[in-house]
């Protein structure tokens, strides 16, 4: 008799179970390609979704719905999603209730031409339709297509909580600006992530106080353009001019924003990403200077050394004025370490402006580096009113001259730290040994060590004794 009873009451919490599964557990397999926003978007759906009884998972195959976050900005980053479609294509046929949608840059560039294109896809939407998921997915779970690709003026998701993906625990996003109103010929990241909008400073700061409260030790502020930052209430930067007079007089800039942060949470650690040189005042330089918990590291696209390049590339700043400001850089922040951007073979690019941007990189002896070559995309400046001329094999040797320099500036800015020592967070053991600790030091620089007793969060001192090009290696002291 007891026996039965016990074995009733087991089925009924596994009824119980099954039925709350069902309404509060479905799963969400979630994967962003492309920039940092991305992640930190793909955080901000997981928390737009949890809120619909969707939980994340690591498996695809156990999916009720995946979703992957786009990235537009080369065709190369393209292809690899229309890669990823057809593996979710496979899983489909096992798991055929499973839902697909696409977010992010493609998902705008695209439209319903995705719906056409990728019969996989039931769901199509863009980076500032996120809140109408919900509505989407009703659609979709009634069995049509849904589409919503509308981009705002208002939209910055700036009270919606992320739920922190893949994470360390120790280091988080947190978007500032959504947008760019730059219009650098090549780029179509402002056709498809709309125009710039700044986020309340009021909400940065919530969405950092949840982190510290959850033990984050570092943040990075991210947008397209952080340093163009700028909240007056609300809406779009470009209508700044037009704002009232109080608005104005109340206004927060970038470099007010990160002394507010610095002094608010003098215990975290802040990044920021990305600065456009034409947007980067002294004023954020001296803010840097200021707080010890801003690291010092910037990372600066410029994409070519050469001023005529640049005015193709409707960059708003010369060969000169970028020395200057990483001249004003280096003496006010002589620890500064910069990053770059770079993109060989651009329309009409010269052997001689090709020469430029390897001087410039002489020049500055950037810390490290992403390099590209140049890759037309539909509907921009460029692809309209541009050629494409320069041959694929001279892109290519180019993209190459580049990457060596880079190579060998990144090993000389890494023996600097040989024999000094650096404060390092710790983020989790190393991917080559769990024997030891990975972290960052204040330059973004990565730095290994020996593990003892410390923990995952930990902020060390480690003496540095050997380095590679994009490591230092050392221990404790
Ligand atoms: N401000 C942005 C830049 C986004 S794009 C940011 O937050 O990083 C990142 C880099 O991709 C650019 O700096 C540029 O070097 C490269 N890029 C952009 N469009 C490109 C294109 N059409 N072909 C090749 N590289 C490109
Ligand atoms: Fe693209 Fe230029 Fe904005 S690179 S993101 S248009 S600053």
């Amino acid at each position: 008799m007891g026996d039965e009873k016990v074995i009733d009451e087991k089925k009924q919490g596994q009824a119980l179970l099954t039925e709350k599964k069902s309404k509060n557990h479905k799963k969400l397999f979630i994967e962003s390609f492309g920039c940092s926003m991305n992640l930190n978007d793909s955080e901000i759906v997981a928390a737009i979704l949890s809120e619909q009884g969707y939980n994340t998972t690591q498996l695809l195959e156990e999916a009720d719905l995946v979703l992957v976050n786009t990235c537009s900005i080369r065709e190369k980053a393209e292809q690899t999603i229309r890669k990823r479609l057809q593996k979710y294509n496979a899983v489909k046929k096992i798991n055929p209730t499973m839902k697909v949608g696409v977010l992010g840059c493609m998902a705008e560039r695209l439209k319903t031409k995705f719906l056409e294109e990728e019969k996989i896809v039931d769901l199509v939407v863009g980076p500032d339709a996120y809140r109408d998921l919900p509505n989407l997915l009703q659609e979709v779970n009634e069995g049509r297509n849904a589409i919503n690709v509308i981009l705002s003026k208002e939209e910055t998701y700036g009270d919606v909580s992320p739920v922190r993906l893949n994470s360390n625990g120790v280091s988080a996003f947190a978007s500032i600006t959504r947008g760019c109103d730059n219009m650098c010929t090549f780029c179509v990241v402002p056709f498809t992530r709309g125009r710039e909008r700044s986020r309340n400073p009021k909400s940065i700061i919530e969405e950092i106080q949840q982190l510290v409260n959850t033990n984050y030790k570092e943040v990075t502020l991210l947008g397209q353009n952080v340093d163009s930052y700028l909240w007056y209430g609300g809406g779009l930067k470009k209508n700044f001019k037009n704002a009232t007079d109080i608005a104005k007089a109340t206004a927060v800039d970038f470099a007010q924003l990160l002394d507010l942060v610095a002094i608010e949470f003098p215990n975290t650690r802040f990044r920021f990403s990305t600065s456009n040189p034409q947007d980067m005042s002294l004023d954020v330089i001296k803010v840097m200077a200021k707080h010890a918990n801003i690291c010092k590291s910037i990372h600066l696209p410029v994409q070519s050394g050469s001023t005529s390049m640049l005015q193709r590339m409707n960059r708003k700043h010369t060969r000169e004025e970028y020395i200057t400001l990483i001249e004003n850089i280096k003496k006010i922040i002589p620890n500064c370490s910069i990053s770059q951007d770079m993109m060989t073979g651009f329309c009409g690019e010269t052997e001689e402006e090709h020469q430029e941007t390897l001087s410039l990189m002489e020049v500055v002896k950037y810390d490290f580096g992403f390099m590209f070559a140049y890759s037309e995309r539909p509907g921009t400046p460029a692809a309209k009113k541009m050629k494409d001329d320069v041959p694929n094999e001279i892109k290519k040797r180019r993209l190459n001259d580049i990457i060596q320099l880079q190579q060998k500036h990144s090993l000389f800015r890494t023996q600097q730290f040989l024999g000094k020592t650096v404060e390092v967070l710790i983020e989790g053991s190393s991917k080559k040994s769990d024997l030891h600790w990975k972290g960052r030091n204040s330059q973004n620089v990565v730095v290994v060590f020996p593990k003892r007793n410390e923990n995952i969060g930990d902020f060390v001192n480690v003496f540095i004794e050997n380095c590679t090009s994009a490591t230092l290696i050392g221990k404790k002291i």
